[in-house]
Protein backbone atom coordinates (compact mmCIF):
# COMPACT_ATOMS: atom_id res chain seq x y z
CA UNK A 1 0.00 0.00 0.00
CA UNK A 2 1.43 3.43 -1.16
CA UNK A 3 0.07 6.56 0.64
CA UNK A 4 0.25 9.98 -0.98
CA UNK A 5 -0.50 12.63 1.27
CA UNK A 6 -1.18 15.93 -0.81
CA UNK A 7 -1.57 19.60 0.47
CA UNK A 8 -5.55 20.02 -0.85
CA UNK A 9 -8.50 18.57 -3.35
CA UNK A 10 -7.10 19.91 -6.16
CA UNK A 11 -3.79 18.30 -5.90
CA UNK A 12 -5.77 14.94 -5.23
CA UNK A 13 -7.92 15.41 -7.85
CA UNK A 14 -4.74 16.18 -10.64
CA UNK A 15 -3.26 13.20 -9.24
CA UNK A 16 -6.02 10.70 -9.21
CA UNK A 17 -6.89 11.84 -12.86
CA UNK A 18 -3.42 11.78 -13.62
CA UNK A 19 -3.15 7.73 -12.55
CA UNK A 20 -6.43 6.68 -14.09
CA UNK A 21 -5.34 8.29 -17.47
CA UNK A 22 -1.99 6.91 -17.75
CA UNK A 23 -4.04 3.61 -17.03
CA UNK A 24 -6.24 3.86 -20.31
CA UNK A 25 -3.05 5.45 -22.19
CA UNK A 26 -1.23 1.84 -21.21
CA UNK A 27 -4.24 -0.14 -22.16
CA UNK A 28 -6.81 1.13 -24.30
CA UNK A 29 -9.74 -0.86 -23.34
CA UNK A 30 -8.83 -1.03 -19.67
CA UNK A 31 -11.55 -2.02 -17.46
CA UNK A 32 -12.24 1.10 -14.60
CA UNK A 33 -14.24 0.75 -11.44
CA UNK A 34 -15.82 3.66 -11.22
CA UNK A 35 -16.95 5.38 -7.63
CA UNK A 36 -19.40 7.74 -7.45
CA UNK A 37 -19.87 10.53 -4.05
CA UNK A 38 -18.75 13.59 -3.53
CA UNK A 39 -14.79 13.20 -3.52
CA UNK A 40 -14.82 11.54 -7.13
CA UNK A 41 -16.82 14.53 -8.97
CA UNK A 42 -13.10 17.11 -9.35
CA UNK A 43 -11.46 13.35 -10.72
CA UNK A 44 -14.16 13.06 -13.31
CA UNK A 45 -14.17 16.55 -14.51
CA UNK A 46 -10.37 16.14 -15.32
CA UNK A 47 -10.79 13.57 -16.66
CA UNK A 48 -13.27 14.62 -19.21
CA UNK A 49 -10.94 17.88 -19.25
CA UNK A 50 -8.33 15.64 -20.49
CA UNK A 51 -10.74 14.29 -23.40
CA UNK A 52 -11.88 17.23 -24.25
CA UNK A 53 -8.10 18.41 -25.12
CA UNK A 54 -7.34 15.77 -26.87
CA UNK A 55 -5.05 13.95 -24.20
CA UNK A 56 -6.81 10.50 -23.78
CA UNK A 57 -10.05 8.71 -25.40
CA UNK A 58 -12.58 6.90 -23.99
CA UNK A 59 -14.10 5.07 -27.06
CA UNK A 60 -12.68 1.57 -25.70
CA UNK A 61 -12.46 1.77 -22.15
CA UNK A 62 -15.32 -0.41 -19.87
CA UNK A 63 -16.21 0.80 -16.89
CA UNK A 64 -18.21 -0.86 -14.19
CA UNK A 65 -19.50 0.89 -10.94
CA UNK A 66 -19.65 -0.47 -7.51
CA UNK A 67 -23.16 0.41 -6.56
CA UNK A 68 -26.39 1.55 -7.16
CA UNK A 69 -29.44 2.69 -4.87
CA UNK A 70 -31.76 -0.34 -5.07
CA UNK A 71 -35.15 1.16 -6.20
CA UNK A 72 -33.67 4.04 -8.05
CA UNK A 73 -33.40 3.49 -12.18
CA UNK A 74 -31.26 5.56 -14.52
CA UNK A 75 -33.16 8.51 -14.73
CA UNK A 76 -33.74 9.15 -10.91
CA UNK A 77 -30.90 12.51 -10.65
CA UNK A 78 -29.89 10.72 -7.36
CA UNK A 79 -29.47 7.44 -9.01
CA UNK A 80 -25.58 6.59 -9.38
CA UNK A 81 -26.21 5.79 -13.23
CA UNK A 82 -27.44 9.49 -13.68
CA UNK A 83 -24.51 10.37 -12.08
CA UNK A 84 -22.17 9.00 -13.76
CA UNK A 85 -24.00 10.07 -16.85
CA UNK A 86 -23.63 13.50 -15.51
CA UNK A 87 -20.22 13.64 -14.52
CA UNK A 88 -18.38 12.00 -17.02
CA UNK A 89 -20.00 9.93 -19.64
CA UNK A 90 -21.52 12.56 -21.26
CA UNK A 91 -18.35 14.14 -21.69
CA UNK A 92 -16.28 11.99 -23.19
CA UNK A 93 -16.67 9.96 -25.96
CA UNK A 94 -17.17 6.16 -23.71
CA UNK A 95 -19.68 3.86 -25.59
CA UNK A 96 -22.80 3.55 -23.70
CA UNK A 97 -23.28 0.06 -23.76
CA UNK A 98 -19.66 -0.01 -22.02
CA UNK A 99 -20.74 1.47 -19.25
CA UNK A 100 -21.76 -1.35 -16.29
CA UNK A 101 -23.84 -0.31 -13.07
CA UNK A 102 -25.94 -2.60 -10.79
CA UNK A 103 -29.31 -2.52 -12.11
CA UNK A 104 -31.03 -1.14 -8.86
CA UNK A 105 -34.90 -1.97 -10.03
CA UNK A 106 -34.58 -5.10 -10.82
CA UNK A 107 -37.10 -7.98 -10.34
CA UNK A 108 -34.44 -10.37 -8.55
CA UNK A 109 -32.03 -8.76 -6.58
CA UNK A 110 -30.16 -11.71 -5.90
CA UNK A 111 -29.52 -12.72 -9.34
CA UNK A 112 -28.72 -9.43 -10.07
CA UNK A 113 -25.91 -9.33 -7.65
CA UNK A 114 -25.17 -13.19 -9.20
CA UNK A 115 -25.10 -11.51 -12.78
CA UNK A 116 -23.09 -8.55 -11.92
CA UNK A 117 -20.65 -11.07 -10.78
CA UNK A 118 -20.56 -12.95 -13.80
CA UNK A 119 -20.22 -9.58 -15.81
CA UNK A 120 -17.01 -8.09 -13.71
CA UNK A 121 -15.60 -11.33 -14.38
CA UNK A 122 -16.48 -11.84 -18.27
CA UNK A 123 -14.72 -8.22 -18.30
CA UNK A 124 -11.50 -10.29 -17.63
CA UNK A 125 -11.78 -8.59 -14.39
CA UNK A 126 -11.16 -4.68 -13.36
CA UNK A 127 -7.70 -3.39 -13.77
CA UNK A 128 -8.03 -0.03 -11.80
CA UNK A 129 -10.65 0.81 -8.95
CA UNK A 130 -11.44 3.91 -8.08
CA UNK A 131 -12.83 4.00 -4.70
CA UNK A 132 -13.99 7.09 -1.79
CA UNK A 133 -14.23 5.82 1.41
CA UNK A 134 -17.34 6.40 3.99
CA UNK A 135 -17.49 8.11 7.04
CA UNK A 136 -17.43 4.87 8.72
CA UNK A 137 -15.12 3.70 6.67
CA UNK A 138 -17.15 1.71 3.94
CA UNK A 139 -16.27 1.25 0.42
CA UNK A 140 -18.57 0.79 -2.54
CA UNK A 141 -21.54 0.33 0.26
CA UNK A 142 -19.70 -2.43 2.10
CA UNK A 143 -20.75 -1.35 5.91
CA UNK A 144 -19.06 -2.34 8.81
CA UNK A 145 -19.97 -5.83 10.34
CA UNK A 146 -18.85 -8.84 11.93
CA UNK A 147 -17.62 -10.33 8.59
CA UNK A 148 -16.40 -9.40 5.43
CA UNK A 149 -19.16 -9.88 2.55
CA UNK A 150 -17.52 -11.47 -0.86
CA UNK A 151 -19.77 -11.35 -3.25
CA UNK A 152 -22.17 -8.46 -4.84
CA UNK A 153 -24.73 -8.54 -2.21
CA UNK A 154 -27.76 -6.58 -1.50
CA UNK A 155 -27.07 -4.08 1.53
CA UNK A 156 -29.04 -2.74 4.20
CA UNK A 157 -27.16 0.86 4.93
CA UNK A 158 -26.35 1.53 7.42
CA UNK A 159 -27.89 4.66 9.80
CA UNK A 160 -25.00 6.99 9.11
CA UNK A 161 -24.68 6.07 5.62
CA UNK A 162 -28.03 6.84 5.47
CA UNK A 163 -27.42 10.73 7.03
CA UNK A 164 -24.33 11.00 5.07
CA UNK A 165 -26.81 10.94 2.15
CA UNK A 166 -29.44 12.53 3.15
CA UNK A 167 -28.12 16.06 1.50
CA UNK A 168 -28.42 14.95 -2.12
CA UNK A 169 -32.45 14.15 -1.49
CA UNK A 170 -35.24 16.71 -0.40
CA UNK A 171 -36.60 14.93 1.95
CA UNK A 172 -35.00 12.37 4.51
CA UNK A 173 -37.82 10.02 3.76
CA UNK A 174 -36.97 9.86 0.31
CA UNK A 175 -33.47 8.61 0.87
CA UNK A 176 -32.67 5.14 -0.35
CA UNK A 177 -32.59 2.94 2.44
CA UNK A 178 -30.63 -0.70 0.57
CA UNK A 179 -28.02 -0.90 -2.06
CA UNK A 180 -26.58 -3.07 -4.08
CA UNK A 181 -22.58 -3.47 -4.16
CA UNK A 182 -20.13 -5.24 -5.51
CA UNK A 183 -18.49 -7.18 -2.77
CA UNK A 184 -14.60 -7.01 -0.97
CA UNK A 185 -14.10 -10.18 -3.21
CA UNK A 186 -14.91 -7.92 -6.10
CA UNK A 187 -13.24 -4.94 -4.99
CA UNK A 188 -9.83 -6.61 -3.66
CA UNK A 189 -9.89 -8.44 -7.11
CA UNK A 190 -8.85 -5.52 -9.42
CA UNK A 191 -5.49 -5.65 -10.00
CA UNK A 192 -4.94 -1.65 -8.72
CA UNK A 193 -6.97 0.33 -6.65
CA UNK A 194 -7.24 4.10 -6.25
CA UNK A 195 -8.94 5.44 -3.07
CA UNK A 196 -9.39 9.07 -2.45
CA UNK A 197 -10.29 11.00 0.56
CA UNK A 198 -10.92 14.02 1.21
CA UNK A 199 -9.67 16.35 4.61
CA UNK A 200 -12.70 15.35 6.68
CA UNK A 201 -11.91 12.03 5.53
CA UNK A 202 -8.38 12.14 8.03
CA UNK A 203 -9.72 10.14 11.16
CA UNK A 204 -10.78 6.96 9.16
CA UNK A 205 -7.95 7.18 6.87
CA UNK A 206 -5.57 6.55 9.82
CA UNK A 207 -7.57 4.50 11.37
CA UNK A 208 -8.36 1.79 8.16
CA UNK A 209 -4.59 2.04 7.26
CA UNK A 210 -2.88 2.14 10.46
CA UNK A 211 -4.72 0.29 12.27
CA UNK A 212 -5.87 -3.83 12.40
CA UNK A 213 -7.54 -5.22 9.17
CA UNK A 214 -11.05 -5.49 10.66
CA UNK A 215 -14.46 -5.96 9.01
CA UNK A 216 -15.65 -3.03 11.58
CA UNK A 217 -13.45 -1.06 9.04
CA UNK A 218 -13.96 -2.34 5.46
CA UNK A 219 -11.17 -0.10 4.07
CA UNK A 220 -8.95 -1.52 6.50
CA UNK A 221 -8.83 -5.24 4.10
CA UNK A 222 -7.05 -2.97 1.65
CA UNK A 223 -3.53 -2.92 3.53
CA UNK A 224 -3.76 -6.90 2.03
CA UNK A 225 -4.49 -5.20 -1.73
CA UNK A 226 -0.89 -6.32 -3.08
CA UNK A 227 -0.80 -2.52 -5.21
CA UNK A 228 -3.30 -0.01 -3.80
CA UNK A 229 -2.80 3.71 -3.53
CA UNK A 230 -4.15 6.59 -1.21
CA UNK A 231 -4.30 9.76 -1.98
CA UNK A 232 -5.33 11.97 0.40
CA UNK A 233 -5.45 15.58 2.34
C1 LIG B 1 -21.31 6.52 -0.92
C2 LIG B 1 -20.70 5.68 -2.03
C3 LIG B 1 -19.23 5.39 -1.77
C4 LIG B 1 -18.50 6.69 -1.44
C5 LIG B 1 -19.12 7.30 -0.20
C6 LIG B 1 -18.42 8.56 0.27
O1 LIG B 1 -21.56 5.76 0.19
N1 LIG B 1 -21.40 4.44 -2.18
O2 LIG B 1 -18.66 4.76 -2.91
O3 LIG B 1 -17.13 6.43 -1.24
O4 LIG B 1 -20.47 7.59 -0.52
O5 LIG B 1 -18.94 9.67 -0.38
P1 LIG B 1 -18.32 11.12 -0.33
O6 LIG B 1 -17.18 11.10 -1.27
O7 LIG B 1 -19.45 12.00 -0.83
O8 LIG B 1 -17.94 11.39 1.07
Amino acid sequence: MKHIRVKDEQEMNTRAAQILIAQVLLKEDAVLGLATGGTPEGVYAKMAEAYKNGSVSFEKVRTVNLDEYVGLNGDHPQSYRYYMEDNLFSKVDIEKENTHLPNGTATDLMKECADYDALVKSLGGVDMQLLGIGNNGHIGFNEPGDAFVMGTNVVTLSQNTIDANARYFDDMSKVPKKALTLGIRGIMSAKKVLLIAGASKRDIIEKAFYGPVTPSVPASILQLHPDAIIISC
